[in-house]
Order: C-alpha cells, then sequence, then structure tokens
C-alpha cells in the first residue's frame, strides 16, 4: 500500500510537471507569435526549379497566369481545364517561351476522370509538388433565384473538386513527405455577400477544408508532415468571372489584374504564407472587424457601398 507521503510527492510531481508545460507553452506560443510576425518581413522565396505544379483552371485567368509564372520561374507545368481550346493555348504559349507544360482536358467535377487523369500525370509529367486548387464558378443573383442545378455545380466545382484533387494527389504527397496545397477560396470565403449566398458556402468551405487538412495532417504526423498550405482569398480580380461590382470609393479598392494576382499567390507560396488576401490588407482588416459586434460591422459595409449586383 502506498505511503501518504508518496502520494504527496507525486502531487508534488505532477504539479511541478504541470508548471513547467504551461511556462513551456507560453513560451512557445510567444516565440511563434514574434516569429510569424517576423516571418512577414524575412521569408525568403523558396526556389520552384524542379517542382512539378497542377493548375485547375489554367485555361483562363488567375489559372493562365500562374500557369505562366509557374514554368517562367523554371518549374514544370500540368495545366487542367474543361475549357480544351483555351487550356491548349496556355500550353502553346508556355511551351513557345521554351518553358516546360503539359494539358489535359479534365472537368474536376468528375472523380473518375481526376483519378485516372491524376495517373496518366504520374506516368507522363511524375509526381505533382505544388497543386494549385484554382477552377471556380461564380453565378450572382438572389439565393431564390439560383436553381438547384446551379447550387450543385458551385459546390461541385468550387469544393467537392477540391476532395477528388485530394485524392488524386495527396497519397504520393504524403509517401514523399513533400508537398503544397495552394487553394483559391475568395472574400466571399471570409465575408457573406449578398448574390453569392452559395458561392459564399462553397469558399468558405474551401477556407475550412485546408485548415482541417492542414491541422489533421500536422497532429497525426506529430509535427512532422511536410506538406504546406496556402489559402488564397482575393477581393476583386479582373478576369471577368464577376460580371459586375459596385463599389462607392472604386479607385481605393480597385480589381486587380490576373498577372499581379498570380505574382501575389506564387511569393505567398514560395515564402509559405498560409493565408494571402489580395489586397493583402484586408485579411488584417477583417481580423479587426471580426473583432467588433456584427452590427458595428455592417455599419462600414454601409459606408463603402461595396456589393456584387445581380447578373439576371
Ligand atoms: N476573379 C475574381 O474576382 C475572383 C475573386 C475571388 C476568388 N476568385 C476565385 O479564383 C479562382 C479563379 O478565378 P478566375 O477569375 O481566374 O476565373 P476564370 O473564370 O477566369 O477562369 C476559371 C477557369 O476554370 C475553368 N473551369 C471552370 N469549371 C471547371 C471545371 N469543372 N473543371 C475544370 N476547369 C474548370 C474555366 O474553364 C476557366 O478556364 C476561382 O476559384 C474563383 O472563384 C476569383
Amino acid at each position: 500500500m502506498a505511503e501518504p507521503s508518496d502520494n504527496f510527492l507525486t502531487i508534488i510531481y505532477n504539479v511541478l510537471c504541470l508548471i513547467v508545460e504551461i511556462i513551456y507553452t507560453i513560451g512557445k506560443f510567444w516565440y511563434l507569435v514574434i516569429e510569424g510576425f517576423l516571418q512577414v518581413f524575412t521569408a525568403q522565396e523558396r526556389s520552384v526549379k524542379g517542382d512539378i505544379v497542377l493548375v485547375t483552371g489554367a485555361g483562363h485567368g488567375m489559372g493562365r497566369q500562374l500557369a505562366i509564372q509557374y514554368a517562367d520561374l523554371g518549374a514544370t507545368v500540368v495545366c487542367w481545364d474543361i475549357n480544351e481550346q483555351l487550356n491548349l493555348d496556355t500550353v502553346k504559349l508556355i511551351k513557345s517561351k521554351g518553358k516546360k507544360a503539359y494539358g489535359y482536358t479534365v472537368d474536376v467535377t468528375n472523380r473518375e476522370k481526376v483519378l485516372e487523369t491524376g495517373n496518366k500525370v504520374l506516368k507522363d509529367v511524375g509526381a505533382v509538388t505544388i497543386l494549385v486548387n484554382n477552377a471556380g464558378i461564380m453565378p450572382q443573383h438572389d439565393l431564390l433565384k439560383h436553381t438547384e442545378n446551379e447550387i450543385r455545380t458551385i459546390f461541385e466545382v468550387n469544393t467537392l473538386a477540391h476532395f477528388w484533387m485530394f485524392e488524386a494527389f495527396l497519397p504520393k504527397m504524403i509517401a514523399n513527405n513533400n508537398g503544397h496545397i495552394v487553394a483559391l477560396s475568395s472574400m466571399a470565403g471570409m465575408l457573406g455577400l449578398r448574390n453569392l449566398v452559395p458561392y459564399c458556402g462553397s469558399k468558405f468551405a474551401v477556407r475550412g477544408i485546408q485548415e482541417a487538412l492542414s491541422e489533421e495532417l500536422r497532429t497525426s504526423t506529430k509535427g512532422k508532415s511536410q506538406i504546406k498550405f496556402t489559402t488564397v482569398f482575393p477581393y476583386m480580380v479582373d478576369t471577368g468571372l464577376c460580371k459586375s461590382m459596385s463599389i462607392r470609393f472604386e479607385k481605393l479598392m480597385p480589381a486587380v489584374d490576373p498577372e499581379s494576382a498570380a505574382a501575389s499567390i506564387i511569393s505567398a507560396q514560395r515564402k509559405g504564407i498560409e493565408e494571402l488576401t489580395i489586397p493583402r490588407h484586408l485579411l488584417h482588416l477583417n481580423r479587426v472587424l471580426r473583432v467588433f459586434p456584427n452590427k458595428a460591422s455592417k455599419v462600414l459595409a454601409d459606408f463603402l457601398e461595396a456589393y456584387v449586383p445581380s447578373d439576371k
């Protein structure tokens, strides 16, 4: 039978262990806070030479620019798009500059086709090291004017497709303990906006999926996973995806051109930044506004009169 003094010593020992663990946790927390702030200014862009970068929706807009710019940086680019001709144009453009690109016509909502083409890519090109889930659609009108088919398709393209892409490419990344998953969410994945109810839902989901998968890999490998994540939240990029946007002070928040949006995304990926808004300050603005009561934040939103008009 344990002596009362043994029990007392065990309690003291456990309390001391807990105190050490609390001090260690607080110290590590503040160390990482400072490191995080410093990283904004000091993080270096790692080289993507030799990487195999797969971009979905590479036929147009930011996807095309991402493919071109990654190829310019020395990566081998794999272009996927549902639109055969536009995708081919991107591949031709890259090849005409003497850079490496492969094109595949894929509807990313078609799980079987994604898995089948994923295997083809592995044989033709090699293991994808940077996956950019970029393809997306954005119908913009009142919730009750969205058809059932439209709502399903928004989620199929903007959200569910990410799972099929993970199924195709994540196992190899895990086996090699090397990879980077970039996903295009949207400012509509941080703020609820009128005329974009299903779109907002699909883009909020992208944020959650990226965060949860990153956390799952971190915890299941006890912090050893080298697979990185970058989630991108653009406000307004001039690609034609958003048919129109209304904002009171247009000059203060102009639409960004797809070339510079792609350059910001690539830079964030190369620096290992986890969340990027375009423009960058919106990330902090959103965090600050979320501290205040929702009604108060709405006063600002009403003042800015920023919204996406209906396309109907
Ligand atoms: N443009 C913006 O203002 C803006 C703002 C925030 C977020 N985003 C997001 O950024 C991403 C890229 O936007 P963009 O403006 O460059 O779009 P875009 O319309 O210019 O290009 C999208 C590309 O995706 C392809 N695509 C569509 N459905 C597909 C499918 N089922 N399978 C394969 N490819 C498919 C299209 O053919 C097209 O080439 C999207 O996810 C979009 O939601 C855009």
